[in-house]
């Protein structure tokens, strides 16, 4: 089968078509044929080699972690799914960028009714991210005020919406772009970071979910009010994720020791802190085709574009200014090579 992977960790390395292995069947597993794949900020934080020391890949690397496409295996123990069933999920690992994945049913759902293939891979990583900070980590309550740091990107554009449907009142950073793209949404309340400062200009909030990290995670701890919760998707995660994934107490202990600052922060403004990855979750991806499909969610996609122009789809989404998410379509392969 096919796979656009690395040869090697580097900001200029550029994927490269392979022929590799199909994946294996096993009787807890599904084989998917891929129809389509989204690009996710991890995808070239991979690439450049920021995670090299935390998680152990060998190469060549196939990249890519959430897709759609149509079921062509499942293991005996499998329930949930049968072959055909159109779905999209999260691949466990890296991996999504290739022509079969291999997947667990917690991994996947089927896919929203109303959108086609192409449309529902934009969904599962930055959906369920979002839905997990907001109600995992967060656990947003009716009315509550919540500040989004980074609004108009993948993750953010739908952590405004799940948090306008429980009536929040939501405050987000934007540029002048951001705003104007992210007006469709409701009512939202902006702060444009090329003009000021978050921290000096916002009201004390109940939580904060930030898609920034680095001095706008700190100056975050600002904005909070005391007892409230701040979720983060930039930082290094926090015990509270480790236990909540069921890692050993050596992990814990790791994670306890790298963010002690944070820790400590947290406590003497006594606001809560969580920094997590996200997790597949069958139920929470049902929840959120539910809401695809009764159309109180919508996933906005900046560009979708053949598989064979992986390499400028990856330029794109490492610029960091992409509004709503890029997708690659699996389909147009041939016509477009
Ligand atoms: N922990 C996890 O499991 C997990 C899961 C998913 C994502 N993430 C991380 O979460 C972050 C967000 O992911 P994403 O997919 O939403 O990213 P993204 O789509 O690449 O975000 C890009 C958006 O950020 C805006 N932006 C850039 N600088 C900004 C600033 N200083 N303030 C406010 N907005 C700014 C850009 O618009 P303008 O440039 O026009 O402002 C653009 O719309 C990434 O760091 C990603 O790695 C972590």
């Amino acid at each position: 089968m096919f796979a656009y992977q690395i040869k090697q960790y580097g900001k200029q390395e550029q994927l490269f078509l392979n022929e590799i292995q199909k994946p294996v069947l096993s009787e807890n597993s599904i084989i998917i044929k891929v129809h389509s794949a989204s690009l996710n900020p991890v995808d070239y934080r991979i690439r450049n080699g920021d995670t090299k020391f935390v998680l152990r890949y060998s190469m060549p690397l196939t990249l890519g972690h959430d897709f759609s496409g149509v079921i062509e295996a499942v293991g005996s123990k499998i329930t949930q799914f049968r072959v055909g069933d159109s779905v999209y999920g999260r691949t466990p690992m890296t991996g999504a960028f290739q022509e079969y994945v291999v997947v667990g049913e917690n991994d996947i759902a089927k896919a929203p009714k109303n959108l086609s293939l192409v449309e529902s891979a934009s969904v599962p990583l930055a959906g369920l991210t979002a839905y997990q900070g907001l109600f995992d980590w967060l656990q947003l309550k009716e009315k509550q005020s919540i500040l989004i740091l980074g609004g108009s990107g993948g993750v953010g554009h739908i952590a405004i919406q799940l948090a306008l449907l429980t009536d929040a009142k939501v405050y987000t950073t934007a540029s002048k772009e951001g705003q104007a793209f992210l007006q469709q949404f409701g009512s939202i309340e902006f702060i444009d970071y090329h003009k000021e400062n978050f921290y000096e200009v916002l009201p004390p909030v109940d939580a904060v979910f930030d898609m920034r990290g680095g001095d706008e995670l700190t100056h975050s701890f600002d904005v909070v009010k005391t007892g409230g919760k701040i979720a983060s998707i930039t930082s290094i995660p926090t015990p509270s994720y480790a236990k909540s994934a069921n890692m050993n107490w050596f992990y814990q202990m790791i994670l306890r020791a790298f963010t002690a600052k944070m820790y400590h922060l947290s406590k003497k403004k006594n606001i809560v802190f969580h920094s997590f990855l996200t997790q597949s979750n069958r139920q929470e991806l049902e929840k959120i085709t539910e809401l695809v499909e009764s159309e109180k969610l919508t996933i906005s996609i900046q560009k979708i574009y053949p598989i064979s122009e992986i390499n400028t789809a990856m330029k794109e989404i490492s610029n960091g200014r992409a509004k709503g998410k890029i997708v690659v379509d699996f389909t147009n392969k041939e016509r477009n090579e």
